[in-house]
């Protein structure tokens, strides 16, 4: 049983990172990654998220498996068990076996699906507080989110996605704390908008650019937030509510449609704020 005693992040090293296939808007195979430039791009991140205290633990990459790198897609993550993803698209289903192989090595207890139900793990699934909000349609079945609510036991709030640039859940909603949450509403049906502004008494609005700037894309440790560069609005809206926001450049990951919080998975649990401030 894995145990923690700070917060702990999975990370893949981007060595075979590359646009290969195209299956969201922002993939096209003739605008190419830079791989010196995307390794630069990881290792500031990676380096920012050690400077906050985290623990980074590596998975070794794949060639052939491009998308590795975005590890939020590897699974859920809920205390020692780990609900393995079943990618929509073929060209990521390569990923599944390297992630169960991960997991089971490294203490967790894996758990795959029924056949037939898509879910794209953290990708798709946060936590915000004790509630699960689940993206669903575009890579994620709503049946897939109801089966691992009903397995952990919790309250699921299935969220019906409409713009097929923000294709998971991760890249238009952010779970800040437990009552606390950023978000791009246009993401969403109406349905969904509704229900997000029914749960979460406190909510920061992404305005169109900084969206497509995946500024919902964001990884929280504690009162911490670290996104892409060119998200000022959305940096004072979160100095205003007493989070300290940091910037790194992730361009050449946008080129494959994923920012910081699709670069890394949270092992000691999603759910927020758990954690003392560091230092
Ligand atoms: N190219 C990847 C895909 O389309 C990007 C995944 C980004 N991950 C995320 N959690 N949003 O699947």
């Amino acid at each position: 049983m894995p145990r923690y005693e700070r917060p702990t992040i999975l990370m893949c090293p981007p060595d075979y990172y590359g646009i290969e296939y195209e299956i969201n808007p922002w993939m096209s195979r003739s605008r190419q990654s830079d791989p010196a430039h995307a390794r630069d791009q990881w290792k500031g991140l990676y380096e920012l998220l050690i400077s906050l205290g985290v623990d980074v633990q590596l998975m070794d990459p794949v060639q052939g498996l491009p998308d590795l790198v975005f590890t939020a897609n590897a699974g859920l993550i809920h205390a020692d068990d780990a609900y393995l993803s079943r990618f929509r698209h073929a060209a990521r289903q390569g990923e599944t076996s390297e992630d169960r192989v991960w997991f089971a090595t490294h203490g967790f207890e894996t758990l795959d699906l029924p056949e037939g139900m898509d879910f794209e793990g953290a990708g798709d699934a946060l936590f915000c507080g004790e509630t699960l909000y689940g993206g669903y349609i575009i890579r994620s079945d709503a049946r897939a989110l109801q089966w691992v609510a009903s397995r952990i036991g919790c309250r699921v709030i299935p969220l019906q996605l409409i713009d097929d640039r923000y294709y998971h859940l991760d890249t238009c909603f952010c779970p800040l704390a437990e009552e606390e949450a950023l978000w791009y509403p246009p993401a969403f049906d109406e349905y969904g908008q509704r229900a997000i502004r029914q749960h979460i008494p406190r909510l920061i609005e992404v305005n169109d650019d900084e969206a497509a700037r995946f500024a919902c894309n964001a990884v929280v440790v504690g009162r911490n937030v670290v996104l892409n560069t060119g998200c000022e609005q959305l940096e004072a809206d979160l100095r205003e509510r007493g989070y300290t926001p940091h910037a790194t450049p992730l361009d050449e990951f946008i080129k494959a449609g994923g920012s910081a919080k699709c670069l890394t998975l949270r092992l000691d649990g999603e759910e927020a704020a758990i954690w003392p401030e560091p230092p």
